[in-house]
């Protein structure tokens, strides 16, 4: 008989046995996600791809570390909905590839921030932070006011359709024209201000 007494005094078979434990159980936990339509289908109509401005905005907040002071995800917790808004909801990031949740708050989360503030502001605030929040410690990210380059932003929109991100080929064609004359700040404020907007703010 395999007994408490003989796992515990059996270094080896505990291991063994611990190991099949939490595999089980993990696989158990994680694995409905990937089917369940909550966690992989749009939370609702709302729920769009980033079009090619607000991609290339994504990938400047990726580039220059935001994420390093901002999470991206509201928490369902009394502290949190009475500050940012409606928790987040798996269903908003189907699109998000790679999500940027995170979890390091310097600076407040962002998952709701669109909308919040004007496109000036935003402006204002990138190119100093302390124009309008004086207390901020926030870095200025002065050299963001020059042209958009993304000479990759087909070839990103390709990738991302293949990840399941339903991109049509007229999209991907159109892409380059729609980021003509527009600035990285124009592209960095375009995704912040759709960041959270799928689901209503509760208050
Ligand atoms: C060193 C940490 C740090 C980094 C890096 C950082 N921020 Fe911030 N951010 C803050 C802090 C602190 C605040 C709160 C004070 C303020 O509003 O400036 C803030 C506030 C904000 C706000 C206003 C949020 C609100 O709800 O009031 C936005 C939007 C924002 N940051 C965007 C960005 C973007 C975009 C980047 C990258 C280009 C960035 N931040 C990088 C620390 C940081």
């Amino acid at each position: 008989m395999l007994t408490h007494d003989k796992i515990e005094r059996n270094v080896g078979l505990l291991i063994v046995l611990t190991v099949l434990t939490v595999t089980v159980g993990g696989l158990l936990e994680i694995v409905p996600l990937f089917f369940q339509k909550s966690t992989t289908t749009p939370a609702n109509e709302l729920v769009k791809p980033y079009d090619p401005v607000q991609l290339s905005g994504r990938d400047i907040y990726i580039r220059e570390g935001c994420y390093n002071c901002h999470s991206q995800m509201i928490r369902p917790f009394r502290a949190e909905t009475e500050r940012y808004g409606h928790y987040s909801v798996a269903g908003e990031f189907v699109y998000d590839h790679p999500f940027q949740w995170g979890s390091k708050r310097t600076g407040p989360d962002l998952a709701r921030v669109g909308g919040r503030y004007s496109d000036l502001w935003h402006r204002t605030h990138l190119l100093n932070p302390r124009d309008v929040v004086p207390e901020s410690n926030m870095p200025a990210y002065s050299w963001l006011d020059r042209p958009l380059k993304d000479g990759d932003i087909e070839a990103k929109m390709k990738a991302l359709r293949v990840v399941g991100v339903p991109y049509t080929d007229d999209e991907i064609a159109g892409a380059k024209k729609a980021l003509e004359g527009k600035s990285e700040l124009d592209a960095l404020i375009a995704y912040l201000q759709g960041m959270g907007t799928a689901i209503k703010q509760v208050r």
